[in-house]
């Protein structure tokens, strides 16, 4: 299949909408990342996704509307889903909420489970595509999986070229980093997955959030597998002296000059949008590892943090 580049004008909005509605798959630019986009009403567009990103089909999807109210046909908002969509919709937060039982929604798109992931990208690419599709999009991170997520359109070439019909060319992504997964479905609201928005800051309208990173008893996210997110070079984290085949990942003003540096003031969130570009970058380089310098535990900084765990994890 002939991977084809849209551009961001009604033209290429239309022909990413139209395949999508013919069961295609076209990748989208949001705030956080590049979406891998499909009908999410449409059990083989979901399949496709799975396909086309090597996916394990365990890992469920996030559904994307243009606005609240077209996902109040597939789930079950509670009062604090209520106030956590008026307060960040459309932003880089995901809920997980309890599937409507008629819900016209693929059964592939949650992996099984009653509960779907639901989420309002901030990205008038995104917005305009669903509205022209007309109906809700299902899209992982468009990259296969366990490589690095996709902030341009080049990456998501990278990774998928030849495995999706389309991409849509909206230029780099502002957040860089997925969004915050939150699961409203438990006894308690959890952190399934830090990200884009600050977990501090959805704590301020939910109380303290149960993590189950911190807490064995908090339930786990199906995503979230030790080795997702990996480059194919040993990462060593929060480093301080580093060897001359090492690559340097640096951050602040303290990193040697030959690093490359996610961010010379020490800025968490100009961090965030350079992590998996960099990261990509440095892994395609002539090194023999990757060496990160610490990145503080708070803000953006826990999720760029947990990216990096996650790819320092050794393949097994
Ligand atoms: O920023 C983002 O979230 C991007 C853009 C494209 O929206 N999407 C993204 O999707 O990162 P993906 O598929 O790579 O990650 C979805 C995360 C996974 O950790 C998955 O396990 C979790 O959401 N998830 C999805 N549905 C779930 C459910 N029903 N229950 C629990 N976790 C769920
Ligand atoms: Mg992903």
């Amino acid at each position: 299949m002939d991977t084809r580049r849209l551009d961001a004008s009604e033209e290429g909005i239309a022909e990413a909408a139209r395949l999508i509605a013919a069961g295609e798959l076209a990748a989208f630019p949001t705030e956080t990342v590049y979406g891998l986009g499909g009908d999410a009403t449409n059990d083989q567009a979901v399949a496709k996704i799975y396909a086309a990103k090597n996916r394990p089909d365990f890992n469920p999807l996030i559904v994307h509307g243009s606005g609240k109210a077209m996902l109040e046909a597939f789930v079950t908002f509670t009062s604090l889903a209520e106030k956590l969509a008026a307060a960040f919709w459309p932003g880089a937060l995901t809920l997980v909420l309890k599937r409507k039982p008629d819900a016209p929604l693929s059964l592939l798109v949650s992996a099984g489970l009653d509960t779907v992931a639901v989420r309002v990208p901030d990205h008038p690419l995104a917005q305009a595509l669903i509205e022209k599709a007309g109906r809700p999009i299902a899209a992982p991170s468009a990259n296969l999986s366990t490589t690095i997520s996709p902030t341009s359109a080049d990456h998501v070439l990278d990774s998928l070229k030849g495995r999706i019909a389309a991409v849509l060319d909206g230029g780099p992504c502002a957040v860089g980093i997925e969004s915050t997964v939150v699961d409203l479905t438990g006894e308690r609201p959890t952190l399934l997955r830090p990200g884009g928005l600050e977990a501090e800051r959805i704590e301020e309208i939910t109380g303290p959030l149960a993590r189950p990173e911190k807490d064995p008893q908090a339930p786990r996210s199906p995503g979230m597998m030790a080795r997702h997110y990996a480059p194919n070079k040993p990462v060593g984290l929060n480093k301080t002296s580093f060897l001359d085949q090492e690559a340097i990942l640096g951050f602040g003003p303290t990193a040697p000059e030959r690093a490359l540096n996610l961010s010379p003031s020490g800025d968490l969130i100009e961090a965030a949008a350079n992590l998996f570009a960099m990261l990509r970058q440095l892994d395609q380089g002539n090194w023999k590892a990757i060496a990160v310098m610490p990145i503080p535990e708070t803000g953006l900084g826990l999720a760029i943090n947990d990216r990096l765990k996650r790819a320092a994890t050794p393949q097994s």
